[in-house]
């Protein structure tokens, strides 16, 4: 017995939209059916899901969270974290080894991928650190932890400071046809600045993260990333200057790819109410002009995928205030429905272009056979209701932590079924 699922809406790259229904049996996508005469194929026996009038997209793809485990399970873990995957939409998750310990080793990568097996509801790729402990002194064994399974290596949470290291990194990567992903920050331009040098920190009298801490990450690793020829990702682009260098990597046939964050792409720091710390993130809401500047590179092809950079971090550690507390906010439960309503309902984008940089072409950048609806491939799927809209409940919040700015902003596009290797985790 499969799952037939009927009359769904759904929307290509070019956004050519099709009625189809779908025939998953076990993990797999097994047959695909137009459905452009109303004909209803043969269901007797098998499950039914109605899609009518709803979107069916392949699962949501997001190529860079944190789910805390081992370590900080007081934030998230798999089980929760991967649930909250779910209720956003995303099917695959690749997480960050800024875990404690960190993912450095074998070991840490088969707990990883153990959980994952056992308590998660989506799949889990797991990154392996660029050094030992993301102390930047030593690099880790980039053989052992690909072999256990680590999809790319990144120090993420903190900038990888020497540059020998990092070409060092990159020169083995590329070696093993791997690829390097990058958080891009000089420690030295930053230290105790809780927002960026703009509008907000002048108005509270605070040390501001300046823009170059970012961008001369981004200038000094596409030239190494030019000389090792290694695939150079870089995270959560947030600046005018960032997207410039890329732009210009790109044109020279430098081997980089790069992702924004919903966050970066609808706030500024402008927008931040007061002196809290669910509005704190790393990198910080940068100024209005950097935010025309990443939305203007993910819509010229700059920067190729969105991703969520869910960091979840409990009540007590944000109340610590803008000062002291971590850097981050949730992002599985509000990606799609934030970015559907901030720019396809307003029609500055299509809805097959968002669709598609969270799906295809996340899958695309890191070589993944995910992200399509294509018979035969893995039965990730997401049904999207993208006409009612519903506020950002805290109360309705899967993930074990509620730090996020967007609680109580009215939304729509809201996935109402996710369905991972053929098996329903959201509904
Ligand atoms: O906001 C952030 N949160 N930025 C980072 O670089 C790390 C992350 C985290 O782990 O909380
Ligand atoms: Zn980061
Ligand atoms: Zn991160």
């Amino acid at each position: 017995m499969g799952i037939w699922i009927l009359n769904g809406q759904t929307v290509a790259a070019d956004n050519t939209v099709t009625k189809k229904h779908f025939y998953i049996e076990n993990d797999k996508i097994a047959q695909v059916v137009d459905a452009v005469d109303g004909s209803l194929p043969d269901t007797s026996g098998h499950e039914v899901i109605d899609a009518a009038g709803k979107l069916v997209a392949p699962g949501f793809i997001d190529m860079h969270v944190h789910l805390r485990e081992p370590g900080f399970e007081h934030k998230e873990n798999i089980a929760t974290g991967t649930r909250s995957a779910a209720r956003g939409g995303f099917t695959t998750i690749a997480c960050m080894p800024n875990t404690r310990p960190v993912i450095d080793t074998v070991d840490t990568v088969n707990y990883i991928l153990d959980k994952a097996a056992t308590e998660g509801v989506v799949r889990v790729l797991p990154y392996g650190c660029i050094t030992k402990n993301e102390l930047g002194r030593e690099l880790t064994d980039f053989a052992a932890l690909k072999e256990a399974g680590v999809i790319g290596y990144t120090d993420d949470g903190v900038g990888v400071q020497s540059a020998q290291m990092m070409k060092d990194a990159m020169a083995l990567a590329a070696s093993m046809g791997m690829p390097i992903i990058a958080h891009c920050e000089d420690n030295t331009l930053v230290e105790g600045a809780p927002v960026t040098d703009g509008a907000f920190a002048k108005k509270h009298g605070l040390k501001g993260i300046p823009n170059e801490s970012e961008a001369i990450h981004v200038g000094r690793d596409v030239l190494l990333a030019e000389a090792t020829g290694v695939h150079y990702h870089v995270c959560h682009v947030s600046t005018e200057q960032s997207v410039r260098l890329i732009r210009h990597a790109k044109q020279f046939g430098i081997k980089v790819t790069a992702e924004v964050c919903p966050h970066h792409l609808v706030l500024s720091d402008e927008d931040i109410p007061g002196m809290d710390a669910n509005w704190k993130m790393n990198p910080p809401l940068r100024t209005p002009r950097d935010v025309e500047a990443v939305i203007e590179a993910l819509e010229d092809g700059t920067i190729d995928i969105i991703v969520t950079d869910h960091a979840p971090h409990s009540e007590e550690e944000k109340e610590k205030g803008m000062h002291l507390a971590p850097f981050g906010i949730l992002g599985f439960e509000t990606a799609f429905p934030l970015l559907y309503t901030k720019f396809v309902k307003t029609g500055k984008w299509t809805l097959g272009f968002l669709i598609n940089r969270m799906t295809q072409k996340p899958a695309e950048v890191f070589g993944l056979p995910y992200g399509t609806l294509a018979e035969g491939s893995a039965a990730d799927l997401t049904i999207v209701d993208l006409d009612t809209e519903r506020e950002v409940l805290k109360e309705e919040i899967v993930s074990r932590s509620k730090n996020t700015p967007f609680i109580g902003w009215k939304l729509q596009g809201w996935p109402v079924v996710t369905m991972a290797s053929g098996k329903v985790v959201w509904s």
